[in-house]
């Protein structure tokens, strides 16, 4: 027998990889970070199946670095974190000409500058992405990992390699030993559109918008899903740079476009006030063609011996300042006014819409909250309406353009039935809301269905919305309990589901039987339990029955909890329906680890043994909500300032309190900085 002898390096074969892999990454360089592809993507995909095909053949020929790797490796049981060796910082922010002037004047007075009409500052869009840092060795991307709480993050190699955009070795001359990149991994726009309308058609979840998207994205445990996600990065600063020495933050990123790492081309160097001033302008003009979401630009300072001088103040730059844009708006006409059914009876007018491009999206539909709200904007069918979208809200009717009325437009009658089942609603007198009070209600059913397989609650991997309502349409389920008797065979009759995916759908199901008590609690969908209530629940009362059992007043005991949650509670439980879906739950064997009691608990919180103060206005969060996630990680949240505190997070209006922070050296954080923190929190 002869044996073939493995390919030396000089064998033609290797030669061939080689060559094919300079070829592939030079494509890749093209097409994605020079935006100039030089050959169509079948031509692509035949050198790749080439490389594919020898690797195969030759497996001791493969390494990580080579461009077959970016298809995504074998998934992950969970992430490793990943201590960062300079923290990774927030920026801190403003939003009107004159807030920026007051950070040039801070910068003028600590450079002891008089005026600034020569000191250069290098401008960028604010990326709304996920903020990640890439840690080269001799060239060799080694690691990726998110920035987390700006100290520790998750490491996230696996899903990085697969996207296009970064590259596996970095090229050109000079590079550093050891160089940490950092940037903003994002979904372009068009790339978030082409993939929700496919997710539509094939019935599966849609991304909420693009920041989510690419969030999401990282966050696969099996980087091969990531693979398949339009992804993409900018390169907007370094972090380690080993015996790198730049001069300035433009030298940095002159140094990273001649090593193929992608920079932003809307980026600036300018030169004092007027130059800054002119950016912020044109960019904000440029917004909507960008083809990538912002939510502002980024003054930094460019020299970076100044930078150092400047220095940082509670994790925020004194060199850097966001300037962040309005909520995008556009101007569009209302067809009509529909009502939907919420998972608790809630009917909510949404406004159909003319469709409309706003800030990187298509938008059809705007809540209307309720009919107060009809009322306030003096709505009517036809109207021309102003379309506000924030980040991650949903998009909402700022104003009615009353100018351009049409005569005789009708104003919106409030429904007196419900809209699926016909129900007479009731309006309660202290509450704005009209509900349908049939729990049977089979719009209802399928909004808990919705809510009880979402993310935070039992997180069903590929129980989307079509199947639900499939599975409603067939009567193969009229509850989530039903979910659990579901067979894959009877999944598989379903339009467009394979036997597969069903397998595949049950086995999802199954594995999401072992869950922890606050995810219970939450996706039973109970009226104001939110999932910091549930979690102030299950940390509270430790076990269920507890909990079914408790009074309005030994609820109201509970940090988070008051009159009107707790009566709400007591009432779910006393329902007989809805008592009758938690025992249906529990025989189909859902089952939580018991929570250890409140010491052992609370002693590896992240926040355990810390005190934090909430101060001014909260804008993006209620309070209630802010305490009650603060406590689930372990923090006591206290009333008033002192040695003992921890953290001081203060919104607009803060003023004594503050104030004796900043006497005591205390760290201040303001609520954006917070809920960034929460959610690094959130996976836990
Ligand atoms: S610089 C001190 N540049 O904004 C340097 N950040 O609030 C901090 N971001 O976590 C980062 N685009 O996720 C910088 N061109 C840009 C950015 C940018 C988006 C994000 C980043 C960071 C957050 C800070």
């Amino acid at each position: 027998m002869t044996r073939v002898p493995p390919p030396s390096s000089t064998s033609p074969v290797a030669a061939e990889v080689t060559q094919l892999r300079r070829e592939l990454d030079q494509h890749l360089h093209s097409y994605h970070v020079l935006d100039a592809p030089e050959i169509s993507d079948a031509e692509f995909d035949g050198l790749m199946d080439r490389l594919l095909l020898l690797e195969t053949e030759h497996p001791e020929l493969l390494t990580p670095n080579s461009p077959s790797q970016r298809v995504g490796a074998a998934p992950l049981d969970a992430f490793d974190s990943v201590k960062h060796e300079l923290a990774m910082l927030s920026l801190n922010k403003c939003s009107t000409l004159e807030e920026f002037d007051d950070w040039l004047e801070r910068v003028g007075d600590r450079l002891g500058y008089a005026d600034f009409k020569n000191l250069e500052f290098t401008c960028e869009p604010k990326i709304d992405g996920v903020a990640v840092s890439l840690l080269y060795e001799n060239g060799v991307l080694v690691r990726g990992a998110t920035r987390g709480d700006g100290e520790t993050g998750e490491d996230i190699s696996a899903n990085v390699r697969t996207i296009g955009a970064i590259p596996l070795l970095l090229r050109g001359e000079r590079i550093p030993a050891k160089i940490e990149v950092r940037g903003e991994i994002y979904m372009p726009s068009l790339g978030f559109a082409v993939f929700n309308e496919a997710a539509r058609e094939k019935g599966e979840k849609t991304l909420v918008n693009p920041r989510n998207g690419a969030a999401g994205s990282l966050r696969q445990l099996d980087s091969r899903l990531t693979a398949v996600r339009p992804l993409s990065m900018f390169c907007y600063s370094a972090g380690v740079t080993g015996d790198w020495q730049p001069e300035a933050h433009w030298d940095v990123l002159e140094a990273f476009k001649s090593w193929g790492l992608r920079t932003n081309p809307a980026t600036s160097l300018v030169t004092g006030r007027a130059g800054c001033a002119a950016y912020i302008e044109a960019l904000l003009e440029r917004r909507a063609t960008l083809g990538y979401e912002i939510d502002g630009a980024v003054i930094k300072v460019n020299r970076l011996d100044l930078q150092r001088r400047l220095g940082n103040v509670t994790r925020r730059p004194r060199w850097a300042v966001a300037y962040k844009y309005p909520a995008e708006e556009a101007t569009t006409i209302v067809h009509d006014v529909e009502y939907q059914v919420g998972r608790t009876g809630a009917v909510t007018p949404v406004a159909r819409l003319e469709p409309v491009f706003v800030g990187g999206v298509t938008v059809s539909n705007a809540t209307l909250h309720n009919m107060d709200e009809i009322a306030r904007l003096d709505l009517r069918r036809a109207d021309t309406v102003v379309v506000r979208r924030a980040g991650d809200v949903i998009p909402q009717v700022a104003q009615v353009v009353l100018a351009k009325r049409v005569e005789g437009a009708r104003p919106i009658e409030a429904p007196t039935t419900c809209p699926c089942c016909n129900s007479v609603l009731e309006h309660d007198e202290e509450e704005v809301v009209v509900r349908c009070p049939n729990f049977g209600c089979p719009d209802q059913q399928k909004e808990r269905i919705r809510h009880f397989s979402s993310r935070l609650a039992f997180d069903v991997e590929g129980l989307g919305d079509k199947l639900v309502e499939l599975l409603l349409a067939e009567q193969l389920i009229a509850n989530p309990a039903d979910l659990f008797d579901v067979t894959a065979e009877q999944i598989s009759t379903l339009p467009r589901m394979g036997e597969k995916s069903a397998t595949n759908v049950v086995r999802a199901l199954e594995k999401s039987k072992t869950t922890t008590l606050p995810r219970f609690l939450y996706s039973l969908g109970i009226r104001e339990v939110g999932e910091a209530t549930a979690r102030a629940l299950a940390q509270h009362f430790l076990l269920l029955p507890m909990i079914r059992n408790a009074s309005v007043e030994q609820l109201e005991e509970v940090d988070d909890v008051g009159p009107i949650v707790a009566r709400r509670i007591v009432d779910y439980f006393n329902d007989e329906q809805s008592s009758a879906l938690v025992d249906a739950l529990l025989a189909r064997g859902i089952n939580w680890p018991e929570i250890d009691d409140q010491a052992t608990a609370s002693d590896s919180a992240p926040l355990a043994g810390q005190t934090w103060v909430l101060t001014g206005t909260l804008e993006a969060m209620k309070r209630n909500e802010a305490k009650a996630r603060l406590q689930a990680l372990g923090a006591k949240v206290a009333g008033s300032v002192s040695k003992k505190t921890t953290q001081v997070v203060a919104g607009p209006g803060a003023g004594s309190k503050l104030k004796k922070a900043e006497e005591l050296g205390i760290a201040v954080m303001d609520e954006a900085a917070m809920i960034e923190f929460f959610a690094t929190q959130n996976n836990a």
